[in-house]
């Protein structure tokens, strides 16, 4: 396992798939390394990697808005990251060799953090975290409890811009997570 330095500095210079190519800015990840609440993704879009910062874009200032409102706030109480650190091109999802190749450094950012509670945005980053037998439209919203860690699937926010229906179940969601957050919050 590398220390966050050597991490990052390994994800700077990773030329394990197409990815590097095509980007402008490698992704690291942003927030409080020292909380145990992290959030992940699935990959940078356009805005993030521009600026090379996760979730500042339009999806991204919402889920900060929604967060913030809740008192969670992302350089305090949470670190955000994604399952791939590069862009792919046209905001595709990554495939899986990508994402396959990526997943060591979130592994290492996990091992590093060791999160009380996990957060999957989306699709992508629920399939990489809790496997594909999980759909997000039938298992969002649930605690799943593993080695310790509770993790919860949710909607990942740029689909709120495509169904609004979905936005009153996000923010019962991140309600969730705030009530988890406090429950946890003396052993986090
Ligand atoms: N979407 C993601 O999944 N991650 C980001 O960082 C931005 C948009």
């Amino acid at each position: 396992m590398l220390k966050w330095k050597e991490l990052y500095d390994e994800c700077l210079n990773c030329n394990k798939c197409e990815l590097k190519n095509s980007r402008n800015n490698m992704v690291f990840g942003e927030g409080n390394p020292r909380s145990r609440l992290m959030f992940i993704g699935e990959a940078p879009g356009a805005d993030e990697d521009r600026l090379g910062r996760p979730f500042v874009g339009r999806a991204g200032m919402l889920l900060t808005k929604g967060l913030t409102a809740l008192d969670l706030i992302r350089e305090r109480d949470y670190y955000i990251c994604n399952i791939c650190k590069c862009r792919p091109e046209n905001n595709r999802t990554p495939n899986e060799v990508e994402a396959e190749a990526c997943l060591p450094y979130l592994r290492n950012q996990v091992a590093l953090i060791k999160p009380k509670i996990i957060i999957c945005l989306g699709s992508t980053a629920m399939k990489y975290i809790l496997g594909s037998d999980w759909r997000i439209t039938r298992d969002r919203g649930k605690w799943i409890e593993r080695k310790g860690c509770y993790i919860m699937p949710t909607f990942h926010p740029a689909a709120l811009f495509r169904d609004e229906s979905k936005k009153i179940l996000f923010w019962q969601d991140l309600k969730s997570v705030k009530r988890k957050f406090d429950e946890l919050r003396n052993d986090l």
